[in-house]
């Protein structure tokens, strides 16, 4: 007999996802295994993650690795084919927008397997990011989707998706956020000590600002350029690492202002972010969380797939653009930045909206 429900997790930021989720289950009871494709593998990428946020041990690990979207995909997808057999579990669930969201999800679609999709709905409606199309792929082939914010309803509409099978629950790695703020690290102890006049965190990762070598010089001359005024604490992604190593722009990581560090623990990036004066990110997942702190973020990106952090939040976009990017600086150095409230059901309790839901649709 299998579990009820297989939970699939991969890379860094499904991590903050499954946790309540996991919880969520054990105190329904729904009875749960978790799977880790390990698409993410390096300790401070994974291992770091489940042992702050106490995520349960995974039942098994893929162990597939870095490589192309294709082979990345089609390994993912090979290992969990078997481990979905063995597990013939009543339905997977897969959290966020990454490698091995789709893949697990397509496998387990193509089986007849009921597919659950947290995190449904998002659209930047811009192809060129693999994470917009694992996005409109996974919920073309779900059954039950959970979506962080009202919008995300129109846009699975639009996509002909039947909207008896999306329900508005909220965010879950907000949930993280609040059950963990009182843990977090608080910035002098991952710093040595605290700015005084303040800081900003930068992290870059995304492959439309780290791939081209131009766009990288001038993101990090910006970025140079803003560490003249304000600090710039800049845990790097090895993506990002490897990159300006590549294209030999080693020299601009080290600039007078600039504090590198290797990637770190969620409980030390909640108390760097939570402590910041603002972030400057390409991540999906900083632009929700600085919303939910009220600090203010400015995001290197053209658009985001999470509209609410910025009609209701403290996020602005301005893409690689320097000008706009240090416009917007200049903006938070003068008046603080922009203020915003907290979305509809970012309270902590998604997860539970979700065992909830996910009990009744497993009785019925
Ligand atoms: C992936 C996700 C992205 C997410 C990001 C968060 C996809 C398509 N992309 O991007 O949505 O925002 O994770 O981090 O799924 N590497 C290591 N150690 C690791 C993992 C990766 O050194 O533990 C290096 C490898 O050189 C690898 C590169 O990072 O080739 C990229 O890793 P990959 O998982 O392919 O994509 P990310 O850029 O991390």
């Amino acid at each position: 007999m299998g579990c009820e429900v297989l939970c699939v997790v991969g890379a860094r930021p499904n991590f903050m996802k499954i946790a309540p989720i996991m919880a969520a289950f054990a105190e329904r009871p729904i009875d749960a295994r978790l799977v880790h494709t390990g698409q993410h593998y390096d300790a401070s990428m994974s291992d770091s993650f489940f042992e702050q946020l106490g995520i349960p041990r995974p039942h098994v690990n893929l162990e597939v690795g870095s490589s192309t979207h294709a082979v990345q995909t089609a390994d993912i997808m090979r290992a969990f084919e078997p481990v979905l057999d063995q597990e013939s579990p009543r339905a997977v669930l897969v959290v966020g927008d990454v490698n091995s969201t789709i893949a697990c999800a397509l496998v387990a679609a193509k089986k007849g397997v009921p597919v659950i999709h947290v995190e449904a709905g998002l659209r930047s409606f811009d192809r060129r990011m693999p994470e917009e199309i694992n996005r409109v792929l996974t919920d073309q082939i779900s059954d039950l989707l959970f979506t962080t914010e009202r919008h995300a309803l129109d846009n699975l509409v639009r996509e002909g998706i039947d909207p008896a099978r999306v329900h508005f629950v909220g965010n879950v790695m907000i949930d993280t956020l609040r059950r963990n703020l009182e843990r977090a690290v608080p910035a002098e102890r991952t710093l040595g000590e605290r700015p005084a006049a303040g800081y900003a965190v930068l992290t870059l990762h995304r492959p439309s600002n780290v791939d081209d070598p131009g766009i990288l010089a001038a993101l990090l001359d910006t970025v140079t350029t803003i560490a003249e005024r304000l600090p710039v604490v800049f845990p790097i992604h090895p993506r990002t690492r490897a990159a300006a190593e590549r294209f030999g722009l080693g020299d601009r990581l080290q600039r007078p202002g600039i504090r590198l560090m290797p990637p770190v623990g969620y409980l030390e990036m909640l108390g760097l972010t939570r402590d910041a004066t603002l972030v400057l990110t390409d991540s999906g997942g900083l632009q929700e969380e600085t919303t939910a702190l009220g600090v203010p973020c400015i995001t290197l990106r053209e658009n985001t797939e999470r509209p609410v952090t910025m009609t209701e939040g403290t996020n602005t976009l301005t893409g690689p653009d320097p000008d706009k990017i240090l416009q917007c600086f200049a903006e938070v150095l003068a008046d603080g930045g922009k203020r915003g409230r907290i979305p509809e059901f970012w309270d902590g309790r998604a997860a539970e909206r979700i065992a909830g839901l996910l009990r009744g649709w497993l009785d019925a």
